[in-house]
Protein backbone atom coordinates (compact mmCIF):
# COMPACT_ATOMS: atom_id res chain seq x y z
CA UNK A 1 0.00 0.00 0.00
CA UNK A 2 1.20 3.47 -1.21
CA UNK A 3 0.08 5.76 1.94
CA UNK A 4 0.36 9.75 0.51
CA UNK A 5 -0.53 13.04 3.12
CA UNK A 6 -1.45 16.12 0.77
CA UNK A 7 -1.62 19.82 1.71
CA UNK A 8 -2.06 22.99 0.64
CA UNK A 9 -0.71 26.00 2.63
CA UNK A 10 -0.13 29.66 2.54
CA UNK A 11 -2.35 32.08 0.46
CA UNK A 12 -4.71 29.98 -2.15
CA UNK A 13 -4.17 30.63 -6.48
CA UNK A 14 -5.61 29.21 -9.47
CA UNK A 15 -4.19 25.91 -10.33
CA UNK A 16 -4.13 24.10 -6.73
CA UNK A 17 -6.86 21.67 -7.61
CA UNK A 18 -5.05 21.15 -11.42
CA UNK A 19 -1.63 20.13 -9.63
CA UNK A 20 -3.43 17.89 -7.21
CA UNK A 21 -5.26 15.65 -9.89
CA UNK A 22 -1.75 15.68 -11.92
CA UNK A 23 -0.71 14.09 -8.94
CA UNK A 24 -3.35 11.63 -7.86
CA UNK A 25 -4.14 10.59 -11.68
CA UNK A 26 -0.15 10.06 -12.27
CA UNK A 27 0.23 7.74 -9.67
CA UNK A 28 -3.29 5.56 -10.36
CA UNK A 29 -2.41 5.51 -13.71
CA UNK A 30 0.98 2.75 -12.27
CA UNK A 31 -0.85 1.58 -9.04
CA UNK A 32 -3.92 1.12 -7.46
CA UNK A 33 -2.91 0.43 -3.91
CA UNK A 34 -2.79 3.80 -2.87
CA UNK A 35 -4.58 5.86 -0.06
CA UNK A 36 -4.37 9.35 -0.16
CA UNK A 37 -4.51 11.56 2.81
CA UNK A 38 -5.50 15.04 2.25
CA UNK A 39 -5.13 17.70 5.22
CA UNK A 40 -7.10 20.34 5.91
CA UNK A 41 -6.32 23.97 5.91
CA UNK A 42 -2.39 23.59 5.13
CA UNK A 43 -0.43 22.57 8.19
CA UNK A 44 -2.95 23.11 10.58
CA UNK A 45 -4.38 19.60 9.69
CA UNK A 46 -1.26 17.82 9.88
CA UNK A 47 -0.31 19.55 13.36
CA UNK A 48 -4.07 18.38 14.15
CA UNK A 49 -4.53 15.02 12.50
CA UNK A 50 -7.24 16.89 10.49
CA UNK A 51 -7.53 15.18 7.59
CA UNK A 52 -10.15 13.42 4.55
CA UNK A 53 -9.28 10.15 3.13
CA UNK A 54 -9.94 11.27 -0.36
CA UNK A 55 -9.97 8.73 -3.47
CA UNK A 56 -9.37 9.40 -6.84
CA UNK A 57 -12.90 10.21 -7.13
CA UNK A 58 -12.24 13.43 -5.70
CA UNK A 59 -10.00 14.51 -7.87
CA UNK A 60 -11.96 14.34 -11.22
CA UNK A 61 -13.71 16.98 -12.33
CA UNK A 62 -11.62 19.76 -10.61
CA UNK A 63 -8.50 20.60 -13.19
CA UNK A 64 -10.75 24.40 -13.86
CA UNK A 65 -11.79 24.98 -10.37
CA UNK A 66 -10.04 27.98 -8.42
CA UNK A 67 -9.15 27.60 -4.71
CA UNK A 68 -8.15 24.61 -2.66
CA UNK A 69 -10.08 21.39 -2.57
CA UNK A 70 -8.28 21.07 1.13
CA UNK A 71 -8.83 24.54 2.21
CA UNK A 72 -5.14 26.38 3.06
CA UNK A 73 -3.98 28.70 5.83
CA UNK A 74 -1.21 30.70 6.63
CA UNK A 75 0.75 29.05 9.67
CA UNK A 76 4.39 31.45 10.21
CA UNK A 77 7.22 29.62 9.75
CA UNK A 78 8.65 31.44 12.62
CA UNK A 79 6.38 30.46 14.74
CA UNK A 80 6.69 26.41 13.77
CA UNK A 81 9.09 25.90 17.18
CA UNK A 82 6.89 28.31 19.08
CA UNK A 83 4.27 25.63 21.02
CA UNK A 84 0.55 27.00 20.53
CA UNK A 85 -1.74 27.95 23.04
CA UNK A 86 -2.28 24.44 24.62
CA UNK A 87 1.15 24.13 24.66
CA UNK A 88 1.56 21.59 21.84
CA UNK A 89 4.58 20.96 19.76
CA UNK A 90 3.65 21.78 15.95
CA UNK A 91 6.75 20.25 15.03
CA UNK A 92 6.83 17.22 17.23
CA UNK A 93 2.71 17.01 16.61
CA UNK A 94 3.46 17.06 12.30
CA UNK A 95 5.88 13.96 13.08
CA UNK A 96 3.31 11.99 15.03
CA UNK A 97 0.86 12.61 12.42
CA UNK A 98 2.91 11.42 9.15
CA UNK A 99 4.27 7.94 11.30
CA UNK A 100 0.81 7.31 12.92
CA UNK A 101 -0.56 7.22 9.61
CA UNK A 102 2.84 5.30 8.35
CA UNK A 103 2.90 7.64 5.45
CA UNK A 104 5.20 6.88 2.41
CA UNK A 105 5.39 10.62 1.85
CA UNK A 106 3.51 14.09 1.65
CA UNK A 107 3.04 16.37 -1.42
CA UNK A 108 2.90 20.34 -0.07
CA UNK A 109 1.60 23.14 -2.54
CA UNK A 110 2.51 26.04 -1.60
CA UNK A 111 4.91 29.21 -1.96
CA UNK A 112 8.04 30.84 0.36
CA UNK A 113 7.00 30.21 4.01
CA UNK A 114 5.74 26.76 2.91
CA UNK A 115 8.56 25.99 1.35
CA UNK A 116 11.04 26.68 4.48
CA UNK A 117 8.66 24.45 6.72
CA UNK A 118 8.49 21.71 4.10
CA UNK A 119 12.20 21.82 4.08
CA UNK A 120 12.31 21.69 7.89
CA UNK A 121 10.10 18.23 7.98
CA UNK A 122 12.29 16.93 5.70
CA UNK A 123 15.43 17.90 7.70
CA UNK A 124 13.04 16.31 10.51
CA UNK A 125 13.55 12.75 8.37
CA UNK A 126 9.95 13.06 6.53
CA UNK A 127 10.16 12.19 3.04
CA UNK A 128 8.27 15.05 1.30
CA UNK A 129 7.52 16.59 -2.04
CA UNK A 130 6.64 19.99 -3.15
CA UNK A 131 4.93 22.04 -6.12
CA UNK A 132 5.20 25.94 -6.45
CA UNK A 133 2.45 27.68 -5.95
CA UNK A 134 1.96 31.32 -5.87
CA UNK A 135 0.59 34.25 -8.00
CA UNK A 136 3.64 36.40 -6.86
CA UNK A 137 6.37 33.68 -9.11
CA UNK A 138 8.86 34.86 -6.10
CA UNK A 139 9.97 30.83 -5.46
CA UNK A 140 13.75 30.53 -5.99
CA UNK A 141 14.88 27.48 -8.30
CA UNK A 142 11.84 27.64 -10.69
CA UNK A 143 11.33 30.00 -13.72
CA UNK A 144 7.89 29.69 -12.80
CA UNK A 145 5.09 29.31 -10.72
CA UNK A 146 1.20 28.45 -11.18
CA UNK A 147 -1.00 31.04 -9.92
CA UNK A 148 0.78 33.63 -11.61
CA UNK A 149 -0.23 33.36 -15.29
CA UNK A 150 -3.93 33.23 -13.92
CA UNK A 151 -3.11 36.79 -11.79
CA UNK A 152 -1.37 38.63 -14.38
CA UNK A 153 -4.57 37.92 -16.53
CA UNK A 154 -6.65 39.00 -13.99
CA UNK A 155 -4.24 42.39 -13.28
CA UNK A 156 -4.15 42.73 -16.80
CA UNK A 157 -8.01 42.76 -17.98
CA UNK A 158 -8.30 45.04 -14.70
CA UNK A 159 -5.82 47.32 -16.24
CA UNK A 160 -7.52 47.09 -19.69
CA UNK A 161 -10.82 47.99 -18.16
CA UNK A 162 -9.31 50.88 -16.47
CA UNK A 163 -7.74 52.06 -19.79
CA UNK A 164 -10.76 53.20 -21.66
CA UNK A 165 -12.63 54.96 -18.54
CA UNK A 166 -9.31 56.86 -17.62
CA UNK A 167 -9.20 57.98 -21.34
CA UNK A 168 -12.84 59.09 -21.24
CA UNK A 169 -12.55 60.96 -18.34
CA UNK A 170 -9.11 62.28 -18.64
CA UNK A 171 -7.87 60.70 -15.50
CA UNK A 172 -4.94 59.71 -13.95
CA UNK A 173 -5.28 55.81 -12.18
CA UNK A 174 -3.41 54.17 -10.48
CA UNK A 175 -3.92 50.28 -10.43
CA UNK A 176 -2.44 48.26 -6.97
CA UNK A 177 -1.25 45.10 -8.17
CA UNK A 178 -0.25 42.01 -5.74
CA UNK A 179 2.98 41.58 -4.74
CA UNK A 180 4.38 43.34 -1.20
CA UNK A 181 7.99 41.91 -1.53
CA UNK A 182 8.02 40.70 -5.28
CA UNK A 183 7.04 42.62 -8.56
CA UNK A 184 6.42 40.27 -11.31
CA UNK A 185 2.73 40.16 -11.42
CA UNK A 186 2.70 43.58 -11.65
CA UNK A 187 5.91 44.03 -14.15
CA UNK A 188 3.48 41.46 -16.42
CA UNK A 189 0.27 42.93 -16.23
CA UNK A 190 2.20 46.19 -16.53
CA UNK A 191 3.44 45.81 -19.75
CA UNK A 192 0.60 43.50 -21.15
CA UNK A 193 -2.16 46.34 -19.80
CA UNK A 194 0.33 49.32 -21.80
CA UNK A 195 0.84 50.73 -18.42
CA UNK A 196 2.54 54.10 -18.57
CA UNK A 197 3.93 53.56 -15.57
CA UNK A 198 5.51 50.76 -13.47
CA UNK A 199 6.34 50.63 -9.49
CA UNK A 200 7.84 47.41 -8.59
CA UNK A 201 9.64 47.12 -5.18
CA UNK A 202 12.95 46.19 -6.35
CA UNK A 203 12.88 49.55 -8.40
CA UNK A 204 12.59 51.93 -5.96
CA UNK A 205 10.73 55.72 -7.25
CA UNK A 206 11.23 59.49 -7.10
CA UNK A 207 7.54 60.87 -7.26
CA UNK A 208 9.03 64.44 -8.91
CA UNK A 209 10.12 61.14 -11.92
CA UNK A 210 6.11 59.87 -11.67
CA UNK A 211 5.07 63.51 -11.80
CA UNK A 212 7.08 64.62 -14.30
CA UNK A 213 6.06 62.09 -16.98
CA UNK A 214 1.94 62.95 -16.27
CA UNK A 215 2.97 66.35 -16.61
CA UNK A 216 4.84 65.46 -20.26
CA UNK A 217 1.62 63.07 -21.08
CA UNK A 218 -0.43 66.03 -20.36
CA UNK A 219 1.02 68.66 -22.69
CA UNK A 220 1.72 65.87 -25.36
CA UNK A 221 -1.98 65.87 -25.54
CA UNK A 222 -2.39 62.49 -23.50
CA UNK A 223 -4.61 63.76 -20.51
CA UNK A 224 -4.68 60.19 -18.66
CA UNK A 225 -1.99 58.63 -17.46
CA UNK A 226 -2.39 54.59 -15.94
CA UNK A 227 -0.32 53.94 -13.11
CA UNK A 228 0.60 49.46 -12.18
CA UNK A 229 1.83 50.04 -8.50
CA UNK A 230 3.04 46.60 -6.93
CA UNK A 231 1.80 46.87 -2.76
CA UNK A 232 5.29 46.66 -1.67
CA UNK A 233 6.75 49.53 -4.49
CA UNK A 234 8.62 52.09 -2.18
CA UNK A 235 10.26 55.12 -2.59
CA UNK A 236 13.92 56.08 -3.31
CA UNK A 237 14.12 57.63 -0.15
CA UNK A 238 12.19 55.13 1.82
CA UNK A 239 14.74 52.28 0.21
CA UNK A 240 17.68 54.06 2.30
CA UNK A 241 16.26 53.00 5.41
CA UNK A 242 16.68 50.17 7.27
CA UNK A 243 14.02 47.41 7.63
CA UNK A 244 13.81 48.01 10.90
CA UNK A 245 12.90 51.80 9.97
CA UNK A 246 10.69 50.89 7.24
CA UNK A 247 8.70 48.46 9.57
CA UNK A 248 7.88 51.08 12.10
CA UNK A 249 7.06 54.23 9.37
CA UNK A 250 4.50 51.67 7.83
CA UNK A 251 3.54 50.91 11.00
CA UNK A 252 2.36 54.75 11.41
CA UNK A 253 1.51 55.21 8.14
CA UNK A 254 -2.12 57.09 7.61
CA UNK A 255 -3.03 55.23 3.92
CA UNK A 256 -4.58 52.09 3.92
CA UNK A 257 -1.98 51.07 1.13
CA UNK A 258 0.40 52.76 -1.32
CA UNK A 259 -2.03 53.76 -3.79
CA UNK A 260 -3.56 56.38 -1.71
CA UNK A 261 0.14 57.75 -0.59
CA UNK A 262 0.45 58.09 -4.43
CA UNK A 263 -2.43 59.42 -5.14
CA UNK A 264 -2.51 62.23 -2.49
CA UNK A 265 1.52 63.13 -3.65
CA UNK A 266 0.59 63.10 -7.29
CA UNK A 267 -2.78 65.15 -6.75
CA UNK A 268 -0.74 67.82 -4.84
CA UNK A 269 1.91 67.85 -7.59
CA UNK A 270 0.20 68.06 -10.23
CA UNK A 271 -3.61 69.34 -9.53
CA UNK A 272 -4.71 65.97 -11.62
CA UNK A 273 -7.66 64.04 -10.92
CA UNK A 274 -6.21 60.44 -9.62
CA UNK A 275 -8.54 57.59 -8.85
CA UNK A 276 -7.29 53.96 -7.22
CA UNK A 277 -8.88 50.82 -8.33
CA UNK A 278 -7.46 47.76 -5.90
CA UNK A 279 -8.00 44.36 -8.19
CA UNK A 280 -6.87 42.63 -4.51
CA UNK A 281 -7.94 38.82 -4.02
CA UNK A 282 -9.70 38.79 -7.13
CA UNK A 283 -6.15 38.34 -8.93
CA UNK A 284 -6.10 34.59 -6.99
CA UNK A 285 -9.48 33.97 -7.33
CA UNK A 286 -11.23 31.94 -10.49
CA UNK A 287 -10.37 29.22 -12.82
CA UNK A 288 -6.79 29.01 -13.62
CA UNK A 289 -5.86 30.10 -17.11
CA UNK A 290 -4.88 27.35 -19.61
CA UNK A 291 -1.00 28.31 -19.05
CA UNK A 292 -1.80 27.08 -15.36
CA UNK A 293 -3.30 24.17 -15.76
CA UNK A 294 -1.00 22.63 -17.98
CA UNK A 295 1.87 23.59 -15.77
CA UNK A 296 -0.04 22.63 -13.02
CA UNK A 297 -0.83 19.39 -14.88
CA UNK A 298 2.88 18.88 -15.78
CA UNK A 299 4.67 19.42 -12.03
CA UNK A 300 1.72 17.16 -10.30
CA UNK A 301 2.71 14.33 -13.05
CA UNK A 302 6.50 14.77 -12.16
CA UNK A 303 5.60 15.04 -9.23
CA UNK A 304 4.02 11.41 -9.09
CA UNK A 305 6.93 9.87 -11.35
CA UNK A 306 9.23 10.58 -7.90
CA UNK A 307 6.59 9.44 -5.58
CA UNK A 308 6.77 6.28 -7.42
CA UNK A 309 10.44 5.92 -8.13
CA UNK A 310 10.41 6.61 -4.35
CA UNK A 311 12.73 9.66 -4.12
CA UNK A 312 11.83 12.47 -1.70
CA UNK A 313 12.98 15.85 -0.71
CA UNK A 314 12.67 17.57 -3.98
CA UNK A 315 10.38 20.79 -5.07
CA UNK A 316 8.95 20.13 -9.04
CA UNK A 317 10.42 23.25 -10.98
CA UNK A 318 10.35 24.75 -14.29
CA UNK A 319 13.16 25.77 -16.26
CA UNK A 320 13.96 26.69 -19.07
CA UNK A 321 10.51 25.42 -20.10
CA UNK A 322 11.49 21.83 -18.90
CA UNK A 323 9.88 20.43 -16.08
CA UNK A 324 12.68 19.48 -13.30
CA UNK A 325 13.61 18.73 -9.73
CA UNK A 326 15.46 21.13 -7.50
CA UNK A 327 16.68 19.93 -3.44
CA UNK A 328 14.50 21.45 -1.09
CA UNK A 329 17.36 22.02 0.91
CA UNK A 330 18.56 24.78 -1.83
CA UNK A 331 14.55 26.36 -2.43
CA UNK A 332 14.30 27.07 1.51
CA UNK A 333 14.70 30.44 2.51
CA UNK A 334 15.21 32.18 -0.68
CA UNK A 335 12.95 34.70 -2.95
CA UNK A 336 13.14 35.54 -6.37
CA UNK A 337 13.15 38.92 -6.96
CA UNK A 338 12.90 41.15 -10.64
CA UNK A 339 15.79 41.80 -11.54
CA UNK A 340 16.48 45.25 -12.71
CA UNK A 341 18.65 44.97 -14.50
CA UNK A 342 16.76 42.30 -16.60
CA UNK A 343 16.49 42.70 -20.83
CA UNK A 344 12.55 42.67 -19.94
CA UNK A 345 12.72 46.03 -17.86
CA UNK A 346 15.10 47.48 -20.80
CA UNK A 347 12.42 46.34 -23.00
CA UNK A 348 9.73 48.37 -21.09
CA UNK A 349 11.62 51.42 -21.17
CA UNK A 350 12.47 51.57 -24.48
CA UNK A 351 8.46 51.28 -25.34
CA UNK A 352 8.13 54.31 -23.47
CA UNK A 353 7.38 52.88 -19.76
CA UNK A 354 8.60 54.18 -16.96
CA UNK A 355 9.74 52.42 -13.70
CA UNK A 356 9.77 55.73 -11.80
CA UNK A 357 13.40 55.58 -11.51
CA UNK A 358 14.98 58.01 -13.77
O1 LIG B 1 1.55 35.64 -1.52
C1 LIG B 1 0.44 35.82 -2.30
C2 LIG B 1 -0.28 37.10 -1.97
O2 LIG B 1 -1.43 37.12 -2.77
C3 LIG B 1 0.50 38.39 -2.11
O3 LIG B 1 0.67 38.84 -3.42
C4 LIG B 1 -0.35 39.32 -1.28
O4 LIG B 1 0.39 40.43 -0.88
C5 LIG B 1 -0.73 38.43 -0.13
O5 LIG B 1 -0.71 37.10 -0.62
C6 LIG B 1 -2.07 38.69 0.48
O6 LIG B 1 -2.23 37.85 1.58
P1 LIG B 1 -3.59 37.51 2.32
O7 LIG B 1 -4.41 36.63 1.42
O8 LIG B 1 -3.17 36.81 3.55
O9 LIG B 1 -4.30 38.81 2.55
Amino acid sequence: MLRIGMLTSGGDCQALNAAMRGVVKGIFSKRDDVEIYGFQDGYKGLIYSNFKMLTSKDFSGILTRGGTILGTSRQPFKLMRVPDENGVDKVEAMKHTYHKLNLDCIVILGGNGTHKTANLLREEGLHVITLPKTIDNDLWGTDMTFGFQSAVDIATDTIDRIHTTATSHSRVFIIEVMGHKVGYVTLYAGIAGGADIILLPEIPYDIDVITDVINKRTAAGKPFTILAVAEGAISKEDAKLTKKEYKAKLAKRTFPSIAYELEQQIQEKTQREVRITVPGHTQRGGTPCAYDRVFATRVGAAAAELILKEEYGYMIAMKNNEVTKVPLGEVAGKLKFVDPDASIIREAKMTGISFGDE
